[in-house]
């Protein structure tokens, strides 16, 4: 089975005249010689002002050196990146425009309290001091985090000092946020708050590229997915479109009371097939209705079309 797994670039254009990310065929090797190995192999993705891209895959697929491109600490080998116009590999300007939480790497100054955090790193981006200062104070009190901007980060909570991070990340209002695993590790109240936070940002027009493992929270978040394997995409769909992809079209209906041998009869012909009280129906929408005159007057107690969910398409296409 082929599936259109790319959406062509007319589509893509039409949802938003020039993506705020462009990154066009990265590649990247580490080592050299017979140890030379090909992590990022022709990466291409797109994201719009306020759109958020989940990018999946398995480990050590890519994704992590991908980010790294995009947000210029790693320098591709080939391909280009473009952030709201500008190549951050060639511009220093380009990174006014990013801002990255990376994976594992809290970037904060355990000793600073989140206030000082925001206004040391609102520096490193030529935020002069004091709009580092109220912006600073503004973020924390959007993440609610204003009555923990004097303590010490070291004090704070999993959670509260991932915040914070994403809060530095957004020091300089980038046009676009890199998040590497924004919820690992955090508990569940955690992981809701960020999320919220994640939706909060993309309304605001910002554009999200994600790397999560939770797969639930990228379906819950993201606009679209691009899935990597082995360095190579294999998908980038908007994320409803790839789930009905792979979501099986039958229906199943459950009736109360017997089906007699006429009904049944009938119902085979339709290509029906009948285990207990639950009919199971691989035919079209229309055809459905011709299935429930058979069936009228019995009582029907339910009907559904099996979904697939992102956790059943990750796997199904990591797996081909
Ligand atoms: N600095 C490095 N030196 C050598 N190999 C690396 C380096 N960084 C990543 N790799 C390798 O590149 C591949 C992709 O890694 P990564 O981008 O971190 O994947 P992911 O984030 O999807 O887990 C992996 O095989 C990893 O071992
Ligand atoms: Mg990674």
């Amino acid at each position: 089975m082929t599936l259109p797994l790319f959406t062509s670039p007319a589509q893509a254009e039409t949802a938003s005249a020039v993506p705020t990310l462009v990154a066009h065929r990265l590649k990247k090797s580490y080592g050299r010689g017979k140890r030379r190995f090909e992590a990022v192999r022709g990466v291409s993705l797109t994201i719009a002002a306020g759109e958020v891209l989940a990018f999946l895959g398995p480990n050590g697929a890519g994704k992590t050196t991908t980010i790294k491109m995009i947000g210029g600490l790693v320098r591709p080998d080939a391909g280009q990146v473009s952030i709201a116009g500008l190549d951050p590999h060639r511009q220093a300007s380009a990174l006014k425009q990013v801002g990255a939480v990376l994976e594992g790497n809290r970037n904060l100054y355990w000793r600073l309290t989140p206030l000082e955090n925001l206004e040391y790193f609102g520096g490193l981006r030529q935020v002069p001091r004091r709009t580092a200062r109220l912006r600073g104070r503004e973020l924390l009190d959007q993440f609610r985090l204003a009555d923990k901007q004097n303590t010490p980060v070291q004090k704070l909570s999993r959670g509260m000092q991932q915040k914070v991070a994403i809060a530095m990340a957004l020091i300089h209002q980038p046009q676009l946020l890199l998040l590497d695993e924004p919820t690992l590790g955090l508990d569940v109240e955690a992981s809701e708050t960020v999320k919220a936070l994640v939706r909060a940002i993309a309304a605001s027009g910002c554009a999200i590229l994600l790397t999560t493992h939770q797969l639930d929270v990228a379906e819950e978040l993201s606009d679209r997915v691009a899935v990597i394997r082995n360095g190579e995409l294999i998908a980038q769909q908007p994320t409803q479109t790839l789930i009905r992809q792979f979501s099986g079209s039958a229906y199943q209906i459950e009736v109360a009371g017997e089906l007699d041998l006429e009904r049944q009869r009938q119902l085979a012909e339709l290509g029906a097939v009948i285990a207990d009280q639950q009919i199971t129906y691989a035919g079209s929408a229309t055809e459905l209705y011709r299935l429930l005159d058979i069936l009228r007057p019995l009582p029907i107690q339910e009907i559904r079309q099996e979904r697939a969910d992102l956790t059943d398409v990750f796997l199904k296409l990591v797996r081909r």
